[in-house]
């Protein structure tokens, strides 16, 4: 009987990515991806510690999950319990006391030595493995080609970790220093995922412009580069990437955006806070201007370009002041969308041992007038693409039966009436409504997507779904 596998995933794209990754690793195990927790013989929390209360989620979600443990031991069966990510990878040894139903512990950089944990644990080592370390080896050198193909819009990890150390934020302390794949085993893994019908990619990574991995002529390349490399790829007709740092968008990536047409018009560009005061505190190594400058060079070599951006409220120090300049350079920049957050203090970073803090009703008010405003501009990007005609890739079904939904150019979350064959397929849609999340229209035309050589391969796949 194969093993079942339950994960969940927490947080960002590239725990999405990570979680993928660990059933590969598992898979030649014989674990096979269950839904069910219940079902399961190996459980794994894949966490995320970016913000608020991160630990506590974990915690409770374990002692959700625990009864779970105990009906499987009372069958005679035995049910692993890891965690893995951001929050194991803070925690450390002090997961295994406060939760004692957790076998295992183990950060970003080492599940590829997962199915060697896996064996010692069944094998009888009892529980209690951490694995927290930065290794040398790197875990895509040690991890199977990927098991099962991702699906029309899908994720490849190109850089991991962060040198930047902005005074807020964890990740330079969880995922560890910068490191880029080299462009051959990046390449070698795109050509499999548009084999297995991926239509778009993703590219992701911490800081993913700072990449700048090996070349087969030793010559280390950008992420201008690499997207360009990545666009020869027939079959192939979208390309995205995220999450980029200001200082790392250089002239290269600015002409990829100018030239190269698979590279879509979107761009999720964090700039955090508008006020230089606050940038600085913030550790992020740019002002507000420079900010405006990378954008305006952006926009000018792709007029089309929108843009999404990162921003806390309630930094230390924050004054209304510095809070206004948040305003005014989102008036100024004008976003289609945004995610933005409160402060919150992450153990060990610099800023949050500032005095300073800022009262919890300020950051609420603070990021109500600014989630209002950046509400505003997100509709009024929506509303201006009513009467346009655009493409959309079908990903999935949408809630009403008969409709798909799929994502624009910009990212935009389009619903259609259309039939689940066009699921991974690329349609021209006449957008007809417009909401804050998402768009509605009717689908014109099949686009060149369905003479592609690498659709031809895709069909039985899209009848089976
Ligand atoms: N408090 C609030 N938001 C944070 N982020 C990162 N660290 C913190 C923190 N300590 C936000 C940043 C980052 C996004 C992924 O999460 O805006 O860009
Ligand atoms: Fe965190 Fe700053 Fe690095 Fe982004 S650039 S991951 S916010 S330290």
């Amino acid at each position: 009987m194969p093993k079942k596998l339950y994960i969940k995933t927490y947080g960002c794209q590239m725990n999405v990515y990570d979680s993928v990754r660990m059933a590969d690793a598992l898979a030649p195990l014989g674990y096979a991806q269950t839904e069910d927790p219940g079902d399961a013989d190996f459980v794994i929390l894949n966490t995320c510690h970016i913000r608020e209360k991160a630990s506590e989620k974990v915690y409770s979600e374990l002692g959700r999950l625990r009864p779970l443990k105990e009906a499987a031991a009372a069958e005679g069966r035995q049910l692993l319990f890891g965690v893995a990510g951001c929050v194991a990878q803070a925690e450390g040894e002090e997961m295994l006391r406060r939760a004692p139903v957790v076998d295992l512990v183990f950060g970003p950089q080492t599940y590829h030595r997962l199915p060697e944990m896996v064996t010692r644990l069944l094998g009888g080592e009892g529980r209690g493995l951490v694995d927290t370390d930065f290794p040398l080896e790197s875990k895509f050198d040690h991890l199977p080609e990927e098991s099962a193909p991702q699906g029309s819009a899908a994720f490849l990890s190109v850089q991991e970790g962060c040198d930047k150390f902005c005074s807020f934020c964890v990740v330079p302390y969880t995922r560890g220093a910068e490191f880029s794949r080299p462009v051959g085993d990046i390449v070698a893994e795109a050509e499999r995922l548009v084999a297995g019908g991926a239509r778009e990619i993703t590219l992701l990574g911490q800081n993913v412009n700072a990449y700048h991995g090996e070349a087969s002529d030793s010559a280390t390349w950008g992420l201008g580069r690499l997207l360009r490399r990545l666009a020869e790829i027939d079959g192939l007709a979208r390309l995205r990437y995220t999450t980029s740092h200001p200082r790392d968008v250089d002239a290269e990536l600015i002409a990829a955006h100018r030239d190269e047409p698979k590279i879509m018009p979107y761009l999720h560009l964090p700039v955090q806070s508008g006020s230089d005061r606050v940038l600085s505190a913030m550790n992020r190594k740019h002002s507000g201007d420079d900010y405006r400058r990378i954008v305006d060079a952006l926009r000018d070599a792709q007029p089309d370009l929108a843009l999404s951006s990162d921003f806390i409220v309630g930094f230390p120090g924050e004054r209304d002041r510095d809070f206004a300049e948040t305003l005014r350079l989102v008036t100024e920049v004008n976003y289609a969308q945004a995610y933005s957050f409160k402060y919150s203090p992450r153990p060990g970073t610099p800023a949050a041992g500032i005095e300073d803090q800022v009262p919890e009703t300020v950051k609420n008010e603070r990021l109500a007038a600014l989630q209002q405003l950046l509400g505003e501009q997100q509709l009024a990007f929506n509303r201006a693409k009513v009467g346009q005609r655009t493409s959309v890739l079908f990903e999935k079904r949408g809630k009403r039966p008969g409709q798909l939904i799929g994502r624009s150019p910009w990212m935009q979350s389009v619903v259609a009436e259309a039939p689940e064959r066009l699921i991974g397929h690329i349609m021209e849609v006449d957008i007809e409504a417009a909401q804050r999340n998402s768009l509605a229209g009717r689908v014109v035309t099949l686009d060149y997507a369905l003479q592609s050589k690498a659709d031809r391969t895709i069909p039985s796949r899209i009848d089976a779904a």
